[in-house]
């Protein structure tokens, strides 16, 4: 078990660099299951979720291999449609690769996935997508799924899952005909993923909007592909919540304003100076401001609930009052249980918490319960005084490549210790 510990107190300067998403590439590297050409991916942090997921493509048959950041994964040997249990269990993402195992074997097998606990996460609009296409589902702990052909179909998700968009999208791709899928997820890993799916040859329409519409197409081009995932916009808003909440000047590269615009208009207020030029953004903030009245999460493009835990964080030293109203996880508001022991005021109530802004945060031991609760302790243990200690450190490592490396460059006094 991994654990931070932190002094806080220090203002954060410097430069760093966005990774490429996590939850940009691991959508597409579900992609590459159903392509016979080998695909390279310009800048693949080595973070844990990604390469658990690279353990499921290898599994199944498909190879893959580092060069420096460049990854390139080759599908073209797979031969399996059977999911092991260990590795599923391992990240919620490996259910994104079943549809894209039914397009290539018209079968998949496979137990329910993993992830961080934050809710009950059922999977059930996934499997509505599938049958829908003309899957036969069965199963529950254990599901088989089998189609002799993929038929196009009208598809309405009854609400705009990110991994049932994604699900909708690869397993109709090579189905017979047209296939319209209404109120997608807009999110822009879904139009990157768009992106890397038209470059294999499908056909789809829409982008951006709430209908996609694809046209089933015979055959996938086999040629190989190079690819510019795009940055990871949750990244990016854990860093400026970080600077926000120490005080202090950044910059950073490689980020994409438009995909943060919820974050940064919720924030303008309490930023000293905000510029965005080509892809870097440069902030300075004295470490103060107001409360930011009603934070509420919803899907892309309002306010992301992967920043709302950090963005809590930052809220509890604002002068004055924040409401959080979490509206996609039913059970992510555990880092007030954090946040409350390191002297936050706050109330939380059904999916609302109501924060009251302190002077200060104090040093304690907190623990990191899912990867972005791990991420608001940081913020909390970097503003506070005193020293924090977050436990179960590793959780965070699943969505965060050089953590502690990107901090300490800014000036923060962070280490880990293994036990
Ligand atoms: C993706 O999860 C992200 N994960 C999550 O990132 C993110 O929080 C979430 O989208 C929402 O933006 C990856 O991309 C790997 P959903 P996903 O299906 O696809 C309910 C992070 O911290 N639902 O959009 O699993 C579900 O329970 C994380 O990086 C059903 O009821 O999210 C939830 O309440 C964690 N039935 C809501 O929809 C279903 O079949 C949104 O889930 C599917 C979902």
């Amino acid at each position: 078990m991994s654990k931070l510990i932190i002094n806080g107190g220090n203002k954060l300067y410097g430069e760093i660099t966005a990774e490429s998403a996590k939850n940009g590439l691991l959508p597409l590297l579900s992609a590459c299951i159903l392509y016979e050409g080998k695909v390279t991916f310009i800048n693949c942090p080595k973070i844990k979720d990604i390469l658990v997921m690279l353990e499921i493509i290898k599994y199944l048959g498909g190879k893959y291999v580092f060069n420096n950041e460049n990854l390139t994964v080759d599908c073209s040997t797979l031969h399996s449609y059977e999911l092991p249990c260990e590795l599923t269990k391992k990240i919620r993402a490996s259910i994104f690769t079943i549809g894209a195992i039914i397009a290539r074997f018209r079968k998949a097998y496979f137990c329910m996935p993993g992830g961080c606990s934050i809710g009950d996460r059922p999977i059930d609009i996934h499997l509505d997508v599938f049958k829908k296409l003309g899957v036969e589902v069965c199963g529950d702990t254990i599901v088989y799924c089998r189609a002799d052909r993929l038929n196009g179909a009208e598809i309405t998700l009854k609400y705009k899952s990110v991994g049932a968009t994604i699900n909708a999208l690869l397993a109709s791709i090579t189905a017979d005909g047209k296939t319209i899928i209404r109120n997608v997820a807009k999110e822009p890993e879904i139009t990157s993923l768009i992106t890397l799916l038209k470059k294999f040859g499908a056909k789809i329409n829409g982008e951006g909007t709430s209908t996609l519409v694809v046209n089933g197409v015979k055959r996938l081009k086999k040629e190989n592909v190079t690819f510019y995932p795009i940055s990871d916009r949750i990244e990016v808003g854990t860093y400026v919540l970080a600077l926000l909440s120490t005080g202090g000047e950044i910059q950073i590269n490689n980020v994409n304003f438009i995909h943060n615009l919820s974050l940064f208009k919720k924030i303008q207020n309490n930023t000293c100076k905000m510029v965005y030029e080509d892809d870097k953004i440069y902030i300075k903030s004295s470490g103060e401001g107001s409360g930011l009245g009603v934070v509420k999460t919803a899907p892309y493009p309002f306010f992301p609930t992967d920043l709302q835990p950090q963005i809590s964080s930052y809220a509890t030293t604002l002068k004055g009052e924040t409401t959080i109203i979490e509206t996609v996880f039913e059970n992510r508001l555990k880092h007030f249980d954090g946040l409350k022991v390191m002297g936050a005021n706050v109330l939380v109530k059904g999916n609302t918490a109501k924060i009251k802004g302190v002077n200060r945060l104090t040093g304690a031991n907190v623990c990191a319960y899912d990867l972005r609760g791990g991420a608001s302790m940081v913020i909390a243990g970097l503003k506070c005084d005193g020293e924090t200690v977050v436990s179960n450190a590793e959780v965070i490592d699943r969505g965060y490549y050089n953590l502690e490396e990107k901090l300490l460059k800014l000036g923060a006094k962070i280490k880990r210790t293994e036990l």
